[in-house]
């Protein structure tokens, strides 16, 4: 049984929800993960998800990899990437450092697609020594912190996202090898979907920016004007005010509602072995504040068996 702290709520069957930051973030003691939680646990999970943006489980050894896809089936849809292969051909797709895999860069899950994923579930398998960590920022406090002027500015404007960006810039000496076929398979199909930067959540109704390293650029804009602003909105998203940081241990699960927030994970393990598994949930198409949809822009159809029905990428407006 969990110890229950005085900023913790207590919920039935012990579950508790404890705050570890300001603007995102809570720890959920109590609860066992798996597909077979009672619906009011699953009910108050997912209630705690929406209101920190990013919650954390400790302990959750016992799931493998169908446990993992079958308690993240009962926060919905489960959908595949719609160009890299999952490990073993299941939903689960492998984080692994020595694959050429790397987050180092603030962004939110598969932004290039119009139905980009409600959720995520990342679990730690091996993590190393040291570093490693992930950060998470909240879009919805970034947007609603911003100054009148900023809010109005953001909330008329929208941006093409694509898997196509510069990895190469990551790199000065020139891409490893691994990474290079990362970025191969990554962008086997390039995909390029305007989205608003201002998006109304379809559950809680608040607006986030949607934003991140998948952004070429500000629809309408020159690349030059389009930066400054990018980084404008940007540097709302990362103050450090506005973030989360969790250092992993084996077992450990995060759950993050992928429509408001960015995350990074951080590279400063050097070489040691970084393995995670993530599962992703099927979300909706985002729509603006003056209610235009998220539009694919190519290709021109998404192939229809590549990626099956639960894709986000089979969504087209
Ligand atoms: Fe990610």
């Amino acid at each position: 049984m969990s110890t229950i702290t005085s900023d913790a709520v207590r919920h039935a069957h012990q579950l508790t929800v404890t705050r570890i930051g300001g603007r995102i973030g809570a720890e959920i003691g109590g609860v066992r993960l798996s597909g077979d939680l009672s619906d009011e646990t699953v009910a108050q999970i997912r209630a705690a998800l929406l209101t920190h943006k990013v919650v954390f489980f400790r302990g959750q050894d016992h799931l493998d990899e169908a446990g993992h896809e079958a308690f993240a089936r009962r926060l919905g849809e489960l959908v595949a990437h719609p160009t890299v292969p999952s490990a073993d051909g299941r939903y689960s797709l492998g984080i692994d450092s020595h694959h050429g895999a790397r987050a180092n860069q603030w962004h939110t899950d598969v932004t290039f697609v119009p139905a980009y994923p409600a959720f995520s579930v990342l679990r730690a398998v091996t993590v190393p020594p040291y570093g490693g960590d992930t950060l998470w920022a909240n879009t919805a406090t970034a947007y609603a912190g911003l100054p009148e002027p900023l809010r109005t500015l953001a909330d008329g404007l929208r941006a093409v996202h694509s898997n196509a960006y510069d990895y190469a810039a990551l790199s000065p000496e020139g891409l490893p090898e691994a990474l290079a076929q990362y970025r191969e398979v990554f962008t086997s199909t390039v995909f390029r979907t305007e989205h608003p930067v201002v998006r109304v959540h379809p559950e809680t109704d608040e607006r986030t920016l949607v934003l991140g390293n998948f952004v070429e650029r500000i629809s309408g804009l020159t690349g030059r004007d389009s930066r400054a602003l990018l980084d404008l909105f940007q540097a709302h998203v990362e103050r450090p005010e506005n973030t989360v940081r969790w250092s992993w241990t084996p077992g450990d699960v995060a759950v993050w509602d992928n429509r408001a927030t960015q995350h990074y994970g951080v590279d400063d393990s050097d070489d040691h072995e970084r393995a995670l598994r993530r599962v992703t949930v099927d979300g909706d198409v985002p729509v603006g504040p003056d209610g235009r949809p998220s539009v694919l822009l190519s290709p021109d159809a998404v192939p229809a068996p590549a990626f099956g029905i639960a894709s986000g990428a089979s969504t087209t407006a």
